[in-house]
């Protein structure tokens, strides 16, 4: 820089002071006082000073920066996180941050950085996030080193990075996550790896477009996580991970990147080094075979979500540490496909979003003894008599989603196979109950049960037997007989209940015994129906609930059901018709005294009178008593009435009188 320019700037900055300049018309929001605060996208130039010195968490992204320098920020010396996410910052000047010591994170990302004096991170004793993405970094040592021992952050995604060497000086004994995605990593070699100091690392190398690697460049290091997504050939990343170790390696790829299919030779690779959990989204494989799983053994958890299988081939040998196996969005036909037997120690397996129809089979699973978990969701099941051959073996199963079948058909104990069942999932699934009996039946340890939009019979009174244990339970979107909830009803066997969803099941009434077995309920849901006032009498005997009422068609609330909602924790009264005449004024004095209790009091409007509809039941002005005025004229009338009839009085006497 010229001597003459670099005077000028010096001057510029000499003359700005630390006190706040006109402030801007646009205000920040404030999240919560004196700490939190969003200013994003206002256009502002500087930091506005209706902002209080105690700010802790400032967004500040989407406004105009070009230079920061010590005076920008210096008011806001307690600042702990500092987002400045596209302010069009190209200098950050010496000293910026001095007086921040507290800060925590700051997130530069989207700055077209030209400098950053050596002195701008001097200051923050424990910076421990930096987010320097889509900031045009080109090379490691843009980065000033002064005070970054704490780091345990660096994003550096979307930059031009090519060479992932770090400068002597470069702290990175205590990173955890390094993120290099999309750079222009394309050779990475032993002496690279070597500059990272860090154990037990989650590091982010995903398209890099990464084209040779020293055999071995990763040796003797331990890694959280590895990732090496949209990889063009993926031996060569193998090759570089000889001797090293790490828990997961994340090897997927895209749609839109050109990866070579995976050959058995390819993953021969993973023989030579230890991993815990893999990942292979999105790839092909050519030659798919017992001996691609070779290298394999040694795993815990595989992912192989979108491969293209249509089944995983037979004979496959030495799998016993698997314990979690993933083979969603796939194309397999039926499940006996997958030859379940050949991961015979997988605790927990998922074939979900299924494209095309699955069907379930008879014992495909049978050899799985250990499992607990299976997620059989949004797989277009249609199984006429469920679930108890498709379930064969399956002894400690605790958590079955079937969720978005196309429809089932479940006879007297359905579930018999899997008696330790905790969590099951049937949503969205078309349900086709036999009456008068319970599916359920011998699952007493079942404690969440999802039977949303299962277009049921709600008011089958024995839908539930046998569900002792039962917690948590989802009826939205079903229908009872007549739109009402008598006074028995399928809840009387659940007596445990504490969640219990009964949204959008076209209830018009609730009778005032029906929930009289729950006595634990703590979250009651009863929004989107067509209840009125009366059906809060079916509340009385409970305490401490979460109670949605919202989008009813309440529309009075008689003084005597206030000390039931009184009683309650929480309760949402939003978008039902409500009465803001006198005739509501307790209830709607009731409502103001409690606003701590309401919840979505923005949508909780008045319907009636016409002049008050869309009015915040909060801000409703009502007079309902005898005012001064009207006691006034009360009086003056009464003074001027009595007179007038001690007149009436005396002229009827006079004239009886006179006429005797
Ligand atoms: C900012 O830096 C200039 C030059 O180093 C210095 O004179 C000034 O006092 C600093 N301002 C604050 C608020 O620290
Ligand atoms: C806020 O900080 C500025 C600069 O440090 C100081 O002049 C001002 O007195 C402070 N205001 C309060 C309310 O502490
Ligand atoms: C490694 O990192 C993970 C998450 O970052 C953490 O849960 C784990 O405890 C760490 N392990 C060791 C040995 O430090
Ligand atoms: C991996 O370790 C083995 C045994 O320690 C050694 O023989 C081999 O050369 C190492 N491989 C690489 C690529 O460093
Ligand atoms: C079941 O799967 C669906 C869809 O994948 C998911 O939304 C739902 O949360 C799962 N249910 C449970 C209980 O985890
Ligand atoms: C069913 O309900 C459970 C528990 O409330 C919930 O975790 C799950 O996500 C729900 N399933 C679907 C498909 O929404
Ligand atoms: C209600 O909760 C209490 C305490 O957790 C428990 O002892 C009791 O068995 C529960 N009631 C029912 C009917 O499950
Ligand atoms: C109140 O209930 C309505 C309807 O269920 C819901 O949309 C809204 O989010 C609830 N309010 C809050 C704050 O949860």
């Amino acid at each position: 820089m010229a001597p003459p320019v670099s005077c000028l700037l010096v001057a510029v900055l000499f003359s700005a002071s630390c006190k706040a300049t006109a402030s801007s018309d646009q205000t920040c929001t404030e999240k919560e006082a004196n700490k939190i605060y969003n200013c994003e996208n206002l256009g502002l130039r500087e930091i506005p000073d209706t902002l209080p010195n105690t700010t802790e968490f400032l967004e500040f992204s989407f406004n105009f920066l070009p230079a920061i320098q010590n005076t920008t920020f210096c008011r806001l010396t307690n600042l702990i996180f500092l987002d400045l996410t596209r302010c069009q910052i190209n200098w950050i000047h010496e000293d910026t941050f001095q007086s921040h010591h507290q800060l925590d994170t700051l997130v530069l990302t989207g700055n077209p950085l030209i400098f950053m004096a050596e002195t701008s991170l001097l200051g923050p004793r424990a910076l421990k996030h930096l987010f320097l993405i889509q900031t045009g970094i080109s090379n490691l040592e843009f980065i000033p080193v002064h005070n970054l021992e704490n780091l345990e952050s660096l994003y550096l995604g979307s930059n031009h990075i090519s060479s992932m060497k770090f400068p002597g000086n470069f702290p990175t004994q205590n990173l955890k996550v390094l993120d290099f995605q999309n750079n222009a990593l394309h050779f990475l070699s032993r002496e690279d790896l070597n500059t990272l100091g860090a154990t037990n690392l989650s590091l982010n190398l995903d398209s890099n477009d990464i084209r040779g690697m020293e055999p071995g460049a990763f040796q003797a290091k331990v890694f959280q996580s590895l990732r090496f997504g949209g990889t063009l050939d993926v031996s060569v990343i193998l090759k570089g991970l000889q001797n090293s170790t790490t828990r997961s390696l994340w090897l997927g790829t895209y749609e839109d990147t050109e990866s070579q299919d995976l050959t058995p030779a390819m993953l021969e690779g993973l023989c030579e080094m230890s991993v815990e959990s893999m990942s292979l989204r999105q790839y092909r494989f050519s030659d798919l075979s017992a001996t691609t799983f070779r290298c394999l053994t040694p795993l815990r958890e595989l992912d192989l979500t979108a491969t293209h299988l249509r089944e995983l081939p037979s004979g496959i040998q030495g799998m016993n540490s698997l314990r979690k196996l993933v083979l969603n969005v796939n194309h397999f036909e039926q499940l006996c496909q997958i030859n379940a037997a050949s991961f015979p120690a997988l605790t927990d397996l998922s074939i979900k979003g299924n494209l095309g129809v699955l069907d379930l089979g008879a014992g495909c699973l049978e050899k799985l003894a250990n499992l607990r978990r299976l997620d059989l969701s949004h797989n277009g099941i249609k199984a006429s008599d469920c679930c108890n051959l498709p379930l064969k073996g399956l002894r400690h199963l605790q958590y079955l989603n079937l969720s978005y079948a196309v429809s089932m058909g479940l006879r007297r104990q359905a579930f018999q196979e899997s008696p330790e069942l905790e969590v099951l999932d049937l949503a969205f699934t078309h349900l086709t109950v036999m009456a008068s009996q319970s599916p359920f039946q011998n699952l007493p340890l079942l404690q969440v049960l999802n039977l949303s939009h299962c277009l049921l019979d709600a008011s089958n009174q024995h839908l539930l037997e046998g569900l002792g244990g039962l917690r948590q339970l989802n009826l939205q979107g079903n229908r009872f007989q007549d739109g009402s909830l008598s006074k028995t009803n399928l809840l009387q066997t659940v007596a445990g209940l504490e969640v219990l969803i009964l949204s959008s099941c076209e209830l018009l009434s609730i009778d005032q015994q029906a929930f009289h077995s729950l006595g634990n309920a703590t979250h009651l849901d009863l929004s989107h129906n067509s209840l009125t006032e009366n059906s809060i009498d079916a509340l009385g005997h409970l305490k401490g609930l979460y109670l949605n009422l919202a989008t009813n068609s309440i529309r009075f609330i008689p003084p005597r059901l206030l000390p039931i909602l009184s009683q309650q924790s929480t309760i949402n009264l939003s978008h039902n018709p409500l009465d803001c005449t006198c005739s509501n004024v307790r209830f709607i004095t009731w409502f103001r005294e409690n606003l701590h209790k309401l919840e979505d009091v923005e949508e909780t409007v008045c319907e009636n009178p016409p002049s008050l509809r869309g009015v915040k039941l909060s801000e409703v002005e009502l007079s309902c008593g005898i005012t001064a005025v009207g006691i006034f004229f009360l009086v003056v009338f009464l003074f001027l009435f009595t007179i007038l009839f001690i007149f009436a009085v005396k002229f009827l006497l006079r004239w009886k009188y006179q006429h005797i």
